[in-house]
């Protein structure tokens, strides 16, 4: 009995400290490893990239990100996290091209992982060009 109390209790702290360390990640400063920091888009931003793109943006991420990329997709408001305005010249300056992607398809959550969404590694790139072109 004593043990299980000591069961209970232990997991009871275990709860409320994840708990608190979700709370604390609500927005985090982005680490994005180096390699992907450093990495080099390898598609042009042309018109092209940024149409397939944007093809891609409304069907995957605009349902949070918003349309026009402002953080105020129909979903955004259940999240309680909060978004980076993706038209800011602040959020531009702030990140690279291989920042975007890894935010974009990797991400720090398991439910922000597009790598499935997005096989093509091509189509990837487009969306980061896409993302580069809300900026105002
Ligand atoms: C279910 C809602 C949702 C969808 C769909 C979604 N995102 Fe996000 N996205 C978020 C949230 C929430 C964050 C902030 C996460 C954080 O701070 O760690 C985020 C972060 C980002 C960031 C970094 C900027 C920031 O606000 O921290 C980029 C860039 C991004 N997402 C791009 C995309 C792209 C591209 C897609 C589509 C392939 C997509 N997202 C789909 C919710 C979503």
């Amino acid at each position: 009995m004593k043990a299980n109390k000591v069961w209970f209790l232990a997991s009871l702290i275990f709860v409320v400290l994840l708990g608190l360390s979700a709370y604390q990640l609500t927005k985090d400063p982005w680490k994005v490893p180096v390699e992907y920091k450093s990495k080099k888009n390898p598609v042009e931003n042309t018109k092209q990239s940024i149409s397939y793109g944007k093809e891609i943006y409304e069907m995957s991420c605009s349902s949070c990100h918003g349309k026009t990329g402002k953080g105020d997709g129909v979903k955004a408001k259940n999240l309680d996290i909060e978004l980076y305005d993706l038209t800011s010249a602040d959020f531009h300056s702030k990140f690279t091209d291989g920042e975007i992607y890894y935010q974009s398809f990797i991400g720090r959550y398991r439910w922000h992982d597009f790598r499935s969404t997005v096989k093509d590694e091509e189509d990837r790139w487009n969306v980061v060009n896409y993302v580069r072109s809300l900026k105002k």
